[in-house]
C-alpha cells in the first residue's frame, strides 16, 4: 500500500484527482469505480476542474458505484444516484448509459447485484477503485464482519453507519437499514485502489486499515491484499499511524514513480495475471 500524509483536505482531493486524471489520460476508455460520501467530494470538484482545464474527454469513460441505499430511487435526493449526478456526472458531462449504479428499487435485488458483476466483467474489470472508509472500518457498505471474498449483494447497514449517515437525513429513522454494495472480493479486483480519509474521525479505522492486521471486522484493511492500493489522506486522520514518519519519507524517495501501475493500460502486466501464466507455462 502506498501511503501518502497530506497537510489537509484541499491537498489531498487535488492529490487524488491528479491520480484519476492521470488514468483517462493513458486509458480515454477507462472504467472508473465511484464512491459517495462527503470525503470524495473535493476530488470530484478537482476532477471537474482538470477535465476543463485541460479538455480532458470523459466521453468514452464508463463508471461502476460501489453502492446505493435499499428502497431509495434515484431521484431520491439522499439516494447515491442523485449524489453523483450533482457531485460529478453533471460536471464531466457524462451520458448516462456511461453511468453504472446498482438499483435499489429492483424487483429482484440479489439478481440486481449478478447483473451488477456482470456488467463489471462485460465492461473489462475496474481500472480504479475510489473508496472512503467508514467509521467502523468499512468499504461501500461492507460492514465489520464482511466477507473479504464476498461479492455484491444486499448487506444490513451497521447501527454506527446509520447514525453516521443520519447526518444526510431528516431524522435517523428515514436512513435505510439495508444496501446493496459491492463485496470486498469485487473490490479487491479493480486494477488500483484509491482510498481517501479526511478528518481525526477517521483515524482510528485509518491505522487499522494501514497497520492492523487483515481482519473482517476492519473490511477496509483487506486493501493490504491489493498489489496497487493508494490510501490518500490529511494529517488529522493519519494521527494514529506508527510509521506515519516513514511513509512520508517513502514518498519523498519514490516521486519519480508512475502514479498508476502499468497494467491499466496493458492488463497483462497485472502480477495477479503474470503469476497465473508463469504457473500454467511451468505447468505446460
Ligand atoms: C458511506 C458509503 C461509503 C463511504 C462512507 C464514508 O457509508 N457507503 O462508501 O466511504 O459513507 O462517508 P464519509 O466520506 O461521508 O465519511
Amino acid at each position: 500500500m502506498f501511503v501518502k500524509i497530506e497537510r489537509d483536505y484541499d491537498a489531498m482531493s487535488a492529490r487524488g484527482a491528479q491520480i484519476v486524471a492521470e488514468v483517462v489520460r493513458q486509458k480515454p476508455n477507462a472504467v472508473l469505480g465511484l464512491a459517495t460520501g462527503s470525503t470524495p467530494e473535493g476530488l470530484y470538484r478537482c476532477l471537474i476542474d482538470i477535465a476543463r482545464q485541460e479538455n480532458l474527454d470523459f466521453s468514452q469513460v464508463t463508471t461502476f458505484n460501489l453502492d446505493e441505499y435499499e428502497g431509495l430511487p434515484a431521484g431520491h435526493p439522499q439516494s447515491y444516484h442523485a449524489f453523483m449526478w450533482e457531485h460529478l456526472f453533471e460536471g464531466l458531462g457524462l451520458r448516462e448509459e456511461q453511468t453504472n449504479l446498482l438499483s435499489g428499487i429492483a424487483a429482484d435485488l440479489p439478481g440486481e447485484c449478478v447483473a451488477f458483476e456482470q456488467k463489471i466483467r462485460a465492461a473489462g474489470g475496474i481500472d480504479i477503485q475510489v473508496l472512503g472508509i467508514g467509521g467502523d472500518g468499512h468499504i461501500a457498505f461492507c460492514e465489520p464482519g464482511s466477507s473479504l471474498a464476498g461479492r455484491t449483494s444486499v448487506v444490513a447497514l451497521h447501527p454506527q453507519t446509520i447514525a453516521d449517515n443520519a447526518r444526510f437525513f431528516d431524522t435517523e429513522d428515514e436512513v435505510p437499514r439495508r444496501a446493496l454494495s459491492m463485496g470486498v472480493g469485487t473490490i479487491l479486483e479493480a486494477r488500483s485502489c484509491l482510498i481517501l480519509a479526511k478528518g481525526e474521525g477517521k483515524a482510528q479505522p485509518w491505522a487499522g486499515m494501514i497497520e492492523g492486521p487483515v481482519s473482517s471486522q476492519v473490511p477496509a484493511s483487506a486493501l493490504q491484499l491489493h498489489p496497487w492500493t493508494i490510501a490518500i489522506s490529511d494529517t488529522a486522520a493519519a494521527a494514529q499511524l506508527k510509521n506515519g514518519e516513514y511513509y512520508q519519507h517513502v514518498d519523498r524517495e519514490r516521486n519519480d514513480q508512475p502514479v498508476i501501475p502499468p497494467w491499466i493500460v496493458d492488463p497483462d502486466l497485472d502480477p495477479r495475471r503474470q503469476f497465473a501464466s508463469r504457473i500454467e507455462s511451468v505447468d505446460g
